[in-house]
């Protein structure tokens, strides 16, 4: 893909996050995989938003309280894929991934999963990892760097 990868990517706003999103998600076919990883508040819910405006998709993308995994099917007259919107912070581990089958998912939508390093690996052969920090300088500035992943993570 041409989206700059192993490099810092400073994300001075929310705007600026969610525009990386959307870049992402323009990318991104049915079966791929995408990993948001860094802590409480880090704009993985932003980037996810910002990717499934990039892909095209229907449904508001929230922070569920309750809800794992959210399904947005394809608007109309998009690309016509789905995006399943996953939050694994409160999954109990690998079995409860499992539970949801997103490779049944993966058939026909890109799944993202926040709190996913670590755990759903095992989802493909090869993730695109984001992980999101916030900058030095104590402000909403965010910085990500994005990687390929394949095989076992490292
Ligand atoms: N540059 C920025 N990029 C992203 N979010 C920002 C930025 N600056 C400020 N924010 C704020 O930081 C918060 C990010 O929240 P978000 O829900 O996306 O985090 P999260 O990583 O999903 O957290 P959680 O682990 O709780 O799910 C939002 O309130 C957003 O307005
Ligand atoms: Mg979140």
């Amino acid at each position: 893909m041409s989206l700059m990868t192993d490099t810092d990517l400073v994300l001075p706003t929310e705007a600026d996050t969610e525009e990386l999103g959307a870049r992402i998600g323009a990318t991104l076919d049915a079966g791929d995989v995408v990993l948001l990883s860094g802590p409480l508040g880090a704009g993985k819910t932003v980037l996810a938003r910002g990717i499934a405006r990039g892909l095209g998709v229907t449904g508001q993308v929230a922070s569920p309280t309750f809800v794992i995994a959210r399904e947005h099917p394809p608007a109309p007259g998009g690309r016509g894929i789905a995006l399943v919107h996953v939050d694994a912070y409160r999954l109990g581990g690998r079995a409860e991934l499992d539970d949801l089958d997103l490779d049944t998912e993966l058939e026909s939508a890109a799944v993202v999963v926040e709190w996913g390093e670590g755990l759903a690996e095992p989802l493909a052969a090869r993730r695109l990892l984001v992980r999101l920090r916030r900058g030095d300088d104590g402000d909403e500035t965010r910085v990500a760097e994005l990687s390929w992943q394949e095989g076992a993570p490292t």
